[in-house]
């Protein structure tokens, strides 16, 4: 399998709730590497700009206020396959429906509020991964 980079988010439900290291921990139990990772504070405009793909789903305006409710961690993870291993990891996007022991069963309150974002494909990913990093801050 490739080596593969993805981008990662921590959500403000999470890093509120301390649960930082708890999912961290997840991620390099499963063989992912933290290669970068920063705490920021997204403005609204900026959490909006990120999720603009959603611009038109009802929970739009909700999902980038609740982004800009509080830090988030942003990572670039490494792996064999990283993209679809963190999706594996992370656990369906409605924490209902999330395998057990996911961070989303695990972790997540709600489908709104639920944890943990990642990349859906490798262009998603490489998109994402410059909207947050520049390429001297990733260490693999
Ligand atoms: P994420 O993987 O970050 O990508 C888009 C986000 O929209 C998703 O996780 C959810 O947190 C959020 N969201 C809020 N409401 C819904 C919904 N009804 N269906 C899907 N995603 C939702």
């Amino acid at each position: 399998m490739a080596l593969e980079r993805t981008l990662s988010i921590i959500k403000p439900d999470a890093t509120t709730r301390n649960l930082t290291g708890k999912i961290n921990a997840k991620f390099e139990e499963a063989g992912l590497r933290i290669i970068a990772q920063k705490r920021i504070q997204l403005t609204k405009a900026q959490a909006g700009k990120f999720y603009e793909v959603h611009a038109e789903r009802p929970f739009y305006d909700e999902l980038c206020d609740f982004m800009a409710s509080a830090p988030v961690v942003v990572q670039v993870l490494e792996g064999d396959g990283a993209i679809a291993k963190n999706r594996e990891v992370m656990g369906a996007t409605n924490p209902a429906d999330a395998a057990p022991g996911t961070i989303r069963a695990e972790f997540a309150q709600s489908v709104g509020e639920n944890s943990v974002h990642g990349s859906d494909a490798a262009d998603t990913a490489a998109a994402e991964i410059s909207y947050f990093f520049a390429g001297l801050e990733l260490v693999g």
